[in-house]
């Protein structure tokens, strides 16, 4: 996008030379056209991205004191909460059930998973018992990039399926080769109120996330990926600062059968003893002050509530850097 946008700049506002508007693909005649096109689209939306997160200076960072990161959309994210992949429904509203009581406040689910119900339930019932209230839980859903079609009957779906008004962020599930029209059904969902915040799950280049940036009006709020010790989305996260986006990390434990490898890794067990710490509180801690947002999954009340239990202590910078240091750029998955 940036490589489309260089040379029109360089037509529009430096010394106008034939070359550079070549190298653009624009002739003289239609300098005026792009500037325009400049101005109103592409450039004009980049920097008004821009302008709003310095402007909002919030935006982005995590307040471990409250446990949220402050959205581009402007609404507030806790910054860790639980995943439901592979669990049923029952598993899932006990688990969600568990969560809410435990002081969670992030729910990640997704219509693939088949579990929004047993979602819902938990949530109804934590509701009902004065546990929260459904404006205090932030809930995730996702949408896959094949459902271009019906995309908006989706979204009416998980509504229906979780029982609630709204999802606080809806995301692609994945990339595809008509995600535009569901990133689209996802924006009028926002302008009709039944989407608050708008992501994208699985794009990991550059590349892949200035794809949707070119198309959307509404800008990712959350980008959520495969994201552990072993494969670390640093260069992303860094590149999709300057737009007030946050990277949430699926698999935080390397995920179902691969657990042992990351929770026995040495640098997280020598942590996890100098604080008096499980392997997996180590590991969401880093993931946490590392600035990712994580979501680990789990059928086990014990582990969930240990699993939140993260915000009395604090790595230190140089071992926030060692564990930087394991990555090997290695995924589990390859979706
Ligand atoms: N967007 C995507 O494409 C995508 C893909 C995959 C996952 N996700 C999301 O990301 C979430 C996290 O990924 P995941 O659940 O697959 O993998 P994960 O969180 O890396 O690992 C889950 C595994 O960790 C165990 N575990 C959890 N807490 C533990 C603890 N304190 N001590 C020991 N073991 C613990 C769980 O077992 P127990 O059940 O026994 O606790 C389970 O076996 C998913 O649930 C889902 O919501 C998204």
């Amino acid at each position: 996008m940036i490589r489309k946008i260089l040379p029109v700049i360089l037509c529009m506002f430096i010394t106008i030379s034939a070359s550079a508007c070549e190298a653009s693909g624009e002739t003289s005649s239609g300098i005026r056209e792009s500037r325009i096109q400049f101005i109103e689209t592409e450039a004009g939306r980049l920097y008004k991205i821009a302008r709003k997160q310095q402007e909002d200076k919030g935006t982005g960072i995590f307040d471990f004191e409250k446990k949220t990161v402050l959205l581009n959309s402007g609404y507030k994210m806790p910054i860790i909460g639980l995943g439901t992949w592979t669990l049923s429904d029952d598993e899932a509203e006990n688990s969600v059930y568990h969560a809410l009581k435990s002081g969670m406040r992030l729910i990640d689910t997704a219509r693939y998973y088949g579990n929004e119900k047993g979602v819902g339930r938990g949530l109804r019932k934590a509701v009902d018992e004065g546990i929260v209230t459904r404006e205090e839980v932030f809930i995730t859903s996702k949408i896959m990039p094949s459902d271009y079609d019906r995309a908006a009957k989706g979204i009416e779906d998980s509504l229906s399926d979780l029982d609630v008004d709204y999802i606080d962020l809806m995301l692609i599930h994945q990339p595809g080769w008509n995600d535009e029209a569901v990133y689209k059904a996802m924006e009028d969902a926002v302008r009709n109120g039944k989407i608050k915040s708008i992501g994208i799950s699985n794009y990991y280049t550059r590349k892949a996330v200035d794809e949707v940036l070119s198309y959307a009006e509404i800008p990712p709020s959350v980008i959520q990926n495969e994201n552990h010790l072993y494969y670390q989305n640093t260069d992303l996260r860094d590149y999709v600062k300057q737009y007030g986006i946050v990277i949430e990390s699926w698999y935080p434990f390397g995920g179902r059968g691969h657990t042992s490898e990351n929770f026995n890794n040495d640098v997280i067990v020598e942590l996890a003893e100098k604080y008096n710490k499980s392997s997996a509180q180590i590991i969401l801690r880093w993931q946490l002050q590392a600035g990712f947002i994580a979501i680990p999954g789990s059928s086990n009340p014990e582990h969930i509530a240990e699993n939140y239990d993260i915000f009395d202590f604090e790595l230190t910078n140089e071992e926030i850097q060692r564990i930087g240091w394991l990555n090997k750029h290695k995924r589990y998955e390859n979706w």
